[in-house]
């Protein structure tokens, strides 16, 4: 751990704005791993929540690409043995805290933030909705507010299918009526509105991407490869085939869906990675922002992926009906046809088995 007299790149810019801020920069929280002096490479990226699921995969996937990027997270559900093996810096601290940023934002000379830091979870957004204000809104503006008083103006930043007004069939695209159905979905496209007010105010350059279900991990990143949250299904089926869970639990089976269990779109992470890292290059250009969907436009049940999963490994999956979860909804498949023939991109990580197997080379089976 360092302190917060931080000197080497922004030096006379935090002086300024400790002056405006009237911050004390002795009293800043944060922890810096990394080693100091720092700069070794090329662009230097921020990559906040770098040390959860899609995150850590990005910022392996940085420094492979060879930026160089510091990760800021409170750890609140990543980890730092995660973070560690991403190869970036690392900065344990929260998107809330002004010192905490005024502080890394002093120390590092970021170019572009990859925004991920956020808290994820439907049904527990339903249950606790000020966290999720709290901390996907003001974090956001929070970040908003320092990256404008360093004067840096490329941002991509993790939205939602949850954004969209369910819809009981066809694709979702990007000009669906905006309506979540749930508080997470509601803090995520607040945020994205937040976004979209800073860019016409001060000149920020913003990509958007909506996710749809990230899924599969890259096996070769290791440990990295175990960020994957377990509470999302694909993790849950295979914790059910190990005996790590009893049984997974099917959440509803009386949607208005062929088989009655909810539909998704599965979106390998590396493919989501491959989308930001051709957007991060466009947005440094200055020659692409703006809100894409990525996802693959199929959709899959619950029980398809069962039975994908039962397939690729050979193993039975236990599982049971329970009450639908609060927050749900039916269907969520995308058109990506826009980041398709844009960015472009195409997801070629994506089909059901390819992520069932991935998944499962990760957990050992
Ligand atoms: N996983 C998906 O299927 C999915 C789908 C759509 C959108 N997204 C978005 O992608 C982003 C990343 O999701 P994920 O699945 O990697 O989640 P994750 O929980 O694995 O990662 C989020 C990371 O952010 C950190 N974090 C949370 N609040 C923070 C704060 N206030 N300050 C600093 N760090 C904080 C957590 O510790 C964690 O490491 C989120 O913004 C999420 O809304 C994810």
């Amino acid at each position: 751990m360092i302190g917060c007299a931080l000197k080497p790149y922004h030096t006379l810019k935090s002086l300024a704005i400790k002056l405006i801020s009237g911050l004390s920069m002795s009293s800043c929280s944060i922890i810096l791993s990394a080693n100091v002096p720092h700069p070794k490479r090329s662009l230097m990226i921020l990559v906040t929540g770098g040390a959860g699921y899609i995150g850590s995969h990005m910022a392996r996937s940085l420094v492979q690409n060879g930026f160089d990027a510091v990760i800021l997270d409170n750890l609140s559900h990543g980890s730092k043995e995660i973070a560690n093996q991403t190869g970036a810096h690392l900065v344990v601290g929260d998107i809330r805290d002004p010192r905490a940023l005024t502080s890394l934002f002093s120390h590092y000379p970021i170019e572009a933030v990859i925004h991920f830091a956020a808290a994820i979870e439907v049904g527990e957004s339903v249950l606790d909705p000020l966290k999720y204000w709290d901390n996907n809104l003001t974090g956001t503006l929070r970040l908003l507010e320092t990256m404008r008083a360093f004067g840096i103006r490329n941002l991509i930043f993790s939205s939602t299918a949850a954004v969209y007004a369910p819809k009981k069939r066809g694709l979702l695209v990007e000009e669906n009526p905006l309506q979540p159905d749930n508080p997470y979905g509601d803090t995520k496209l607040s945020a994205e509105r937040l976004i979209e007010a800073a860019s016409k105010g001060f000149g920020l350059t913003a990509i958007t991407f909506r996710y749809f279900n990230a899924a599969a991990m890259e096996p070769s990143f290791g440990l990295i490869s175990h960020a994957i949250p377990r509470s999302h299904l694909i993790p849950a089926v295979m914790d059910a085939i190990t005996g790590r869970i009893l049984e997974l639990k099917v959440f509803g089976n009386d949607y208005a869906t062929p088989d009655g269990t909810g539909i998704r779109d599965y979106i390998h992470v590396m493919d989501l990675v491959d989308a930001h890292l051709i957007g991060l290059k466009r947005l440094i250009k200055g020659n692409l922002s703006g809100v894409f969907n990525l996802g693959t436009g199929k959709g899959h049940s619950v029980l398809d992926v069962i039975g994908m999963a039962e397939k690729v490994t050979g193993k039975k999956v236990p599982w049971r009906i329970v009450e639908r979860r609060p927050g749900d909804v039916p269907m969520l498949v995308a058109g990506s046809r826009k980041a398709r023939e844009t960015l472009p991109w195409i997801p070629v990580r994506s089909s059901l088995e390819r992520i069932l197997r991935d998944t499962a080379t990760g957990w050992g089976l």
